[in-house]
């Protein structure tokens, strides 16, 4: 096995910032995962498991050992009359494996088309996109749990998925390491085409009978003119969660602020874009040295080359003042700060 030393995981993740790892390993059986756990010389150092770092914030050195999961492996498992189960192991690209689906015209991806990462990390905060969240296509996953290197399954319900939320970002966060994921797709495709601007996205497209491919390529197109490329400029998707308040508190900062956009959820809650509130309190677009808020979506913060985590995380603690100044709203980070 392959064991690197003090190495840099600037391209590791995509805010490109460039931190280092004192112990990097890259795992690509579950054999390999297991002999490292169990290895000695690492028993009391700390752990850290990567996959494509799209959801990651560095604002320090990772002192200890990370461990890169390249499990690869797509593989149809099962059918029956209306589904077919696919299961990919952790290491496979997202948005590679999404398109496989789509080739073969498995149904139910398409709306999380483009998302960056890995298969493993969908799990962890429940990837969401343009209607569609990963709970609605999850059958099971297999994880190895840290403290006794066993394989455990969990079904969609051992997860608690939640917006942007699972079992492994709070009851169990830092105890399994995900190996696999079912996948549940649709033989017959049911488009969800009524979120944001899909539809006009495929009238623009001139599309006249909807497939799996037509809503995939909507949607990577509305998403590749607002979200800014990681490969151009550094980011990590959004920054915060789209916060949700009581209706009451919505109704008395209607008086306010006539034009805040809303979403109902349930009878007495109301989801309020984060975006929005950014924007107001003046931040789009704003730049300090190298770390900034992006000029088209200011849920995104950005590192334009040489910012590094501290910087990124400071202005997110005075984005997060701000918005909690003017509107009493407390957001809350969808990013994993390392
Ligand atoms: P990483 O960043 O490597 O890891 C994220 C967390 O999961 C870390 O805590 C890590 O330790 C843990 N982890 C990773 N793999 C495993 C594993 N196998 N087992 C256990 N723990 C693991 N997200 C959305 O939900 N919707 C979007 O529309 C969206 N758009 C984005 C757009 C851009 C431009 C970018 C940069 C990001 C976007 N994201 C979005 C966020 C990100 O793509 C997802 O959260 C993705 O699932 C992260 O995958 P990753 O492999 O890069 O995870
Ligand atoms: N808005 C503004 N100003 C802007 C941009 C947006 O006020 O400059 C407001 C508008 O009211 C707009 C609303 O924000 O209608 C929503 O914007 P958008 O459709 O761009 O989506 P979002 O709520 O900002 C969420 C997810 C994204 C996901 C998109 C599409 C969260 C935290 N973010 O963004 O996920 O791709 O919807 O479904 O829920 C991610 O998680 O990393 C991510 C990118």
């Amino acid at each position: 096995m392959n064991i690197l030393q003090n190495i840099s995981l600037k391209q590791y993740n995509t805010f490109g910032i460039d931190a280092s790892a004192q112990y990097f390993a890259p795992f690509s059986s579950i054999d390999e995962v297991q002999q490292l756990l169990g290895d000695k010389k690492f028993s009391s150092v700390p752990k850290f498991i990567l996959g494509g770092g799209s959801n990651i914030l560095l604002t320090k050195n990772v002192d200890g050992l990370v461990l890169k999961n390249e499990l690869k492996g797509i593989e149809l498992i099962k059918e029956d009359k209306r589904h077919i189960y696919v299961k990919a192991a952790a290491g496979e690209n997202w948005n590679s494996f999404v398109m496989h689906c789509i080739q073969h015209n498995y149904a139910g991806l398409e709306n999380l088309s483009l998302i960056p990462g890995n298969v493993g990390a969908s799990p962890m905060q429940n990837i969401g996109a343009y209607g569609a969240e990963l709970k609605d296509v999850f059958e099971s996953l297999e994880a190895l749990n840290r403290n006794d290197n066993r394989i455990v399954e969990f079904t969609a319900n051992d997860c608690a998925f939640g917006y942007r939320e699972s079992v492994f970002k709070r009851k169990y966060k830092d105890r399994f390491i995900i190996l696999n994921v079912i996948f549940r797709l649709d033989k017959v495709p049911v488009f969800n085409t009524s979120y944001g601007a899909i539809e006009q996205e495929l009238e623009r497209m001139n599309v006249k009978e909807l497939s799996v491919k037509a809503v995939s390529q909507a949607v990577i197109n509305i998403r590749s003119s607002k979200l800014p490329d990681p490969k151009q400029i550094g980011n990590a998707g959004s920054f915060f969660k789209n916060p949700t308040i009581e209706l009451r508190a919505y109704q008395s900062l209607q008086h306010s602020y006539s034009n805040m956009p809303h979403y109902a959820v349930g009878n007495d809650h109301v989801k309020i874009p984060a975006a929005w509130l950014i924007e107001q309190c003046g931040w789009k677009g704003y730049r300090s040295g190298d770390a900034g808020v992006h000029l088209k979506q200011p849920l995104v913060l950005v590192n334009y080359g040489n910012a590094n985590g501290e910087e990124i995380y400071d202005l997110s603690e005075k984005i997060l003042q701000s918005v909690k100044q003017k509107f009493g709203i407390q957001l809350e980070r969808e990013v994993n700060i390392i």
